[in-house]
């Protein structure tokens, strides 16, 4: 018998990072972050100069990851890719472009499914991504699927990178989250939809607590 699984699925922006990390230490499980690892993938392709159309050399970046993820008491996790913290690197606009790219893959989703499936440990897994539902834990006890329109997640997107003291423009970034979006939906392997089964929750106007108080109320958790 595995681990139960809850599996949050969505497009960039719809807030399902924060919210897996959220439920995650609610319930004490584990948490998979399954972007980090196409964006890890991504940023070794750019350190190594490995050019994006050689298929072999992208997935043997991606079957060789060296990286460990260290969760830290606030619930946030600390990427460390050959001993290096990557934390800010991964969210570099140029990493987030050549992540959907390699994403696109069929043989780099194949290298990074193993990997994926080993996260899936007592006492549970919250898994987030986009095929979490739908390829690597179709057999999951819980499904989400979290969306919001695209103009509230670049205002999210906007606000987040102002925080952080990067200038940012709002049209430019919501151009950037329909172009990923339409990227993620159409490709051919593991596109962006809803798995069979998963309940699916507009946060456009829900707050953080909402988004994770329907998520506990469907899963039956009362803590
Ligand atoms: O979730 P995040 O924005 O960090 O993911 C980065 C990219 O990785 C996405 O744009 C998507 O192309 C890809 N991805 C994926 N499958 C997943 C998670 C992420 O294809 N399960």
């Amino acid at each position: 018998v595995s681990a139960p699984v809850i599996t949050v699925d969505g497009p960039s922006g719809s807030g399902k990072g924060t919210i897996s990390q959220i439920v995650a230490t609610k319930l004490g499980y584990h948490l998979l972050d399954s972007g980090a690892l196409y964006r890890l993938t991504a940023l070794s392709v750019i350190k190594n100069n490995i050019d994006i159309t050689d298929v072999d050399a992208v997935s043997k970046a991606a079957l060789a990851l060296d990286v460990v993820f260290e969760p830290q008491v606030d619930g946030e996790q600390k990427v460390l890719l050959k001993g290096e913290d990557v934390g800010v690197q991964l969210r570099l606009d140029e990493t987030s472009a050549m992540a959907s790219q390699v994403a696109a893959i069929p043989e780099v989703r194949e290298a990074l499914l193993v990997r994926q499936k080993q996260f899936r440990q007592e006492p549970g897994l919250v898994a987030d991504g986009r095929d979490m539902g739908t390829v690597v834990f179709p057999d999951a006890e819980h499904k989400v699927f979290l969306t919001a329109s695209p103009e509230i997640r670049a205002e999210r997107r906007h606000k987040q990178l102002i925080e952080k003291g990067v200038d940012a423009n709002i049209s430019h970034l919501l151009k950037s989250i329909i172009d990923r979006d339409e990227r993620d939906r159409t490709r051919t392997v593991a596109p962006l939809v809803p798995a069979e089964g998963a309940v699916v929750i507009d946060s456009s106007n829900l707050t953080i607590d909402e988004v994770v108080q329907q998520i506990l109320d469907f899963i039956g958790f009362s803590g």
